[in-house]
């Protein structure tokens, strides 16, 4: 298939490359050169290479069947399940979702993935419109990016006011130790992607015309931005890691050992008849952790 040429090129293609040459700092520049020759992973990433893809066949597909058994489970005696994906742009969100999803019933397990707010619900209670998409009984909610935007993008952006974010944070507790509380399991993961990486895959996106529709001005304007993503992300963490609610941070700059580790962290958080633990694994610690995991 003709990666590099698009008869139709979409918005923001060009720009990644523009960066690359005129705005990266050295440093990443070179990760990124030196990445492509070898591919080989960050150095500072726990492993030098990417897990090979027989294991990683081998480990999904068992995955994969626990989560039927979990979606039936969850089915069968009503439970409600919301897993949030949240990390930088291009963490690896949408496809960890994709593995977790490509088995379920669409119908009792779905996506939500929300554009910016409208006029309207910009004027409404900040969680009003996460609300309408929160499970019932029986049914999975996979969020492709969450509430969480308050505190992340928006600051980085200046899309809301201290004062709303300050809102957002007194009642962000309450607003998930409620859902707990109701009843309602729920994941926090986060999806730790290196700047090297995060830059690679902006590049990959912008030759291959299947992935053009991902980028977006938020890509292209956020990466002179790290640093204050930086910021903000590690102020959310902290600001929102409870006993009720804690973070799993997925280094996921190889984004198989981080599908699996996030699978894993979700099938963990629920009990269901036939839990196979053999099958599951051990989570690996040098990927999945607490927000101390991120840098
Ligand atoms: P994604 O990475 O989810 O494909 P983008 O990179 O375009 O999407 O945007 C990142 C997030 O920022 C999205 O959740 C989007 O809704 C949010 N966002 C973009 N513009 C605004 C805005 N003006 N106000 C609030 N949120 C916004
Ligand atoms: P706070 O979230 O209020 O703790 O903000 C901490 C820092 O984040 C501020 O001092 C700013 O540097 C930055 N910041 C906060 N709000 C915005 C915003 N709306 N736009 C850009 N930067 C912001
Ligand atoms: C992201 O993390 O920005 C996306 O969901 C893209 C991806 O699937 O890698």
């Amino acid at each position: 298939m003709a990666k590099t040429k698009s008869p139709h090129p979409l918005p923001y293609v060009g720009e990644i490359t523009k960066y690359l040459e005129e705005g990266a700092p050295k440093a990443i520049r070179k990760a990124i050169e030196t990445a492509g020759k070898d591919d080989m992973l960050d150095p500072g990433y726990p492993y030098r290479v990417e897990m090979g893809k027989r294991d990683y066949q081998d480990h999904m597909e068992a995955l994969q069947i626990e989560l039927v058994k979990m979606m039936h489970d969850i089915a069968l005696t009503g439970k409600r399940l919301v897993v949030v994906f949240e990390g930088r742009d291009a963490a690896g969100k949408g496809g960890t979702i994709e593995r977790v999803r490509e088995n379920l019933n669409p119908r009792s397990a779905y996506i939500v993935a929300l554009p910016k707010p409208t006029d309207r619900e910009s004027r409404q209670w900040y969680f009003q419109r996460y609300v309408d998409w929160l499970p019932a009984n029986g049914e999975i909610a996979l969020f492709d990016r969450s509430w969480y935007n308050r505190g992340v993008v928006e600051r980085v952006f200046g899309f809301s006011t201290d004062k709303q974010r300050g809102h957002f944070f007194d009642q962000l507790p309450n607003f998930e130790e409620m859902l707990v509380d109701d009843g309602t399991i729920l994941v926090k993961l986060w999806l730790n992607v290196g700047r090297a990486e995060q830059l690679k895959r902006f590049l990959d996106r912008e030759k291959d015309p299947l992935k053009q529709w991902k980028l977006s001005s938020i890509d292209v304007d956020g990466l002179a931005k790290w640093d204050d993503y930086t910021d903000a992300i590690r102020d959310t963490l902290t600001r929102s890691d409870t006993k009720l609610a804690p973070w799993t941070v997925i280094r996921s700059d190889d984004k198989k050992r981080a599908r699996i580790a996030a699978i894993q962290t979700i099938l963990n958080a629920v009990d269901y008849a036939g839990k196979d633990a053999d099958a599951i694994g051990r989570i690996d610690d040098r990927i999945a952790g607490g927000p101390e995991m991120i840098e």
